[in-house]
């Protein structure tokens, strides 16, 4: 049902905000580090309307029309995100009133593709539109942080809302997330990205996330930093006690394989790259500790299948995968994958 349908008027303004892969940089954001994702071509799309008090929503994924009046707590459905969005635009002091929203998320959910981050950003910028607030993409992108962190009470870095709201179609954006300076790179040429998914959901990620930036957090006190960002010599990490160790070397290498990663885009070098991503998802599985067997077999599979690099993709503990191959090698690739992972999903 569309929203003329559900609410009886046509939408005053309408939005997008796309899913995205990480290609490198995972577990840095929440230190001021760097990451590397890329917006995938599967996108959020939000219409909106005016309202009074109120915030009300229908998700064609779900078949549901939601309200809640303003200032309500969040309930673990999909409109906190729309009230969350809502409650952070009024907490920075821009005259909302309420609204109503008609969603359509082609972003597959549960994946670690970034669902959420494209729904806050789709709403916040057809909020934008709807009542002509002097925001940026990048303010849009902090607001959308804000609302997931601070309302809806997942404790995410900004990287997913940044690549959502500024990030562009077939190119990787480069991200400080310190300084929040930022860069749209070509993907090495004659590659293909493809995200691997085997519908394995996430295994308690959130309390494993949280986890993960506690032991990051302890490991930058320790070390007497300000983000574990700021730690010039890797090998000051080895006095830590484990596994706080093994956490910093993670953040640490991982900054590092950004910045060599960023080098090898702007060569145009796809190797190099993908030796990267392979180093990537190790220090991910051993280091930080985040990934799953079945994740590091997938990987395993899709360099055997002639992928130049794969690593699991978002915070881990389930998930998708992300694999950079030659262009020319995608169909033997995908054939040689889905043989010996049935249920896998190419996207
Ligand atoms: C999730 C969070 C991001 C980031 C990644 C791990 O996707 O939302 O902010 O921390 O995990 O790289």
């Amino acid at each position: 049902m569309g929203f003329q349908e559900i609410f009886g008027a046509l939408p005053e303004a309408s939005a997008k905000a796309p899913g995205r892969v990480n290609l490198l940089g995972e577990h840095t954001d929440y230190q001021e580090g760097y990451v590397l994702p890329a917006p995938l071509p599967y996108f959020t799309r939000v219409e909106a309307g005016r309202a009074e008090g109120r915030v009300e929503a229908y998700s064609e994924n779900v078949r549901e029309l939601r309200a809640r009046p303003l200032e309500s707590p969040p309930q673990g459905d999909f409109l906190d995100y729309l009230l969350g969005v809502v409650w952070a635009l009024r907490e920075a002091g821009h005259p909302v009133p309420g609204a109503r929203f008609h969603v359509k998320g082609e972003v597959p959910m549960g994946a670690g593709l970034s669902s959420s981050a494209a729904l806050e950003v789709a709403a916040l910028k057809a909020l934008r539109l709807l009542y002509r607030l002097p925001l940026s993409d990048r303010e849009v992108a902090v607001l959308a942080q804000r609302a997931e962190s601070a309302y809806v009470g997942v404790r995410c870095g900004l990287m997913d809302q940044m690549v959502a709201s500024l990030g562009e179609l077939g190119k990787a954006f480069f991200l400080d997330t310190r300084t929040l300076t930022h860069e749209n790179l070509p993907l090495p040429p004659k590659t293909r990205v493809a995200v691997l998914d085997l519908g394995l959901g996430r295994r308690l990620a959130e309390a494993g996330y949280n986890q993960r930036r506690q032991e990051a957090e302890e490991a930058a006190r320790r070390l007497g930093v300000r983000a574990l960002r700021d730690v010039a010599d890797p090998s000051l990490v080895e006095g830590l006690p484990a596994p706080l160790n093994k956490r910093a070397r993670h953040v640490v290498s991982e900054n590092l394989r950004v910045l060599r990663g960023v080098e090898a885009l702007r060569r145009g070098d796809a190797r190099t790259f993908g030796e990267l991503m392979v180093q990537s998802h190790r220090s991910l599985s051993q280091d930080c500790e985040v990934s799953l067997p079945e994740l590091d077999r997938l990987v395993e599979e899709a360099l055997k299948a002639g992928a130049l690099g794969a690593k699991l993709t978002g915070a881990g503990f389930g998930g998708a995968v992300v694999a950079l191959l030659e262009e020319g090698r995608y169909e033997a690739f995908r054939k040689a994958l889905l043989s010996r992972f049935p249920g896998l999903r190419i996207l």
